[in-house]
């Protein structure tokens, strides 16, 4: 399975902030927006990722990700040169994806919770088309919504419905079969000019081939989309990280994980870092690691 992380788009709603810097650099508290999408692929075991923001905004990324190498992944770089919609990232993504399954994250998601990697295998393991992930929310009308029967299959698929038929939201994480690129090429521009992932989705759901996994209470997620959600995925990482002594989303602690580094590399990728509270917790983390 490959990766694709999408990190462009306009950044409206957190203007002015946006106004100069790719929301995805843009810190949720002690690191930067696209870190967490980073750390969920990588908790899913994708380790080549492409890497799709504005033109103007990849240098950034480029300085702040390199080639991956460091973590054990191999990171791609693509424009896309106007915000036309989530699907495009299959089409841009298509010669990366190469007929490969594709996990596609948002750049500006965060999931977080002790079972998420169990969750996202089992994804992978069931999927036979697309494998979208649910998480329940209280206003159901801002979001992608879908409708599942008492067995947990999918019904019906919604974009920010006026009389939403559940609460059970689509999150910004997407698994896909070798044809996903295929598929977002038949999508038309909706009437708002973008090619919408619901329609990619919903093209898979006509041939039943689409499934949802929610997420249970346990495992956490937030679009850091307004000045709300930045600010409280922010106190969220900040407590958790406060009182778990732990970190989120920490590149290098889950690089080390998932075996894709040794503990020797992770810890110089902390020394780095060793005058931030981060870079030693990656040092003491690689130092605590038995490798074998
Ligand atoms: P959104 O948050 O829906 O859109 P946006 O980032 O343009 O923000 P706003 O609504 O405030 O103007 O996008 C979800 C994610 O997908 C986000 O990480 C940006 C990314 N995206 C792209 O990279 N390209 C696109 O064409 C679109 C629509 C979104």
């Amino acid at each position: 399975m490959k990766g694709i992380i999408l990190a462009g788009g306009s950044g409206s709603r957190l203007q002015p902030i946006t106004n100069s810097i790719s929301k995805q650099l843009v810190p949720v508290y002690d690191k930067p927006m696209v870190y967490y999408p980073l750390a969920t692929l990588m908790q899913a075991g994708v380790r080549e990722i492409l890497v799709i923001s504005a033109p103007s905004a990849l240098p950034l990324f480029t300085e702040l990700l390199g080639d991956g190498r460091r973590l054990g992944l191999e990171l791609s770089y693509l424009p896309q040169e106007e915000p036309r919609g989530i699907a495009e990232a299959l089409v841009l993504g298509e010669r990366h994806l190469g007929g490969a399954p594709a996990a596609l994250a948002l750049g500006d998601n965060v999931f977080h919770g002790s079972t998420l990697q169990e969750h996202l295998w089992a994804g992978r393991e069931r999927l036979d088309g697309c494998v979208l992930f649910g998480s329940p929310v209280s206003d159901p009308h801002r979001y992608g919504i879908a409708e599942v029967d008492g067995s947990g299959n999918l019904l019906s698929l919604e974009e920010k419905p006026p009389a939403p038929k559940s609460d059970l939201a689509v999150t910004g994480l997407y698994l896909y079969d070798g044809n996903a690129s295929e598929v977002a090429r038949n999508v038309r521009p909706s009437p708002r000019g973008e090619l919408e992932i619901t329609d990619v989705n919903a093209a898979y759901l006509e041939e039943k081939r689409s499934s949802i996994i929610t997420l249970p209470p346990g495992i956490s997620w937030a679009d850091t989309g307004t000045p709300e959600s930045l600010l409280s995925t922010s106190q969220y990482v900040y407590s958790l990280e406060k009182q778990e002594r732990t970190r989120v989303a920490c590149i290098e602690e889950i690089a080390l994980r998932m075996g894709f580094i040794d503990s020797g590399a992770c810890y110089n990728l902390g020394a780095e870092m060793q005058h931030s509270a981060y870079g030693q917790y990656v040092m003491n983390f690689a130092e605590l690691w038995d490798d074998s």
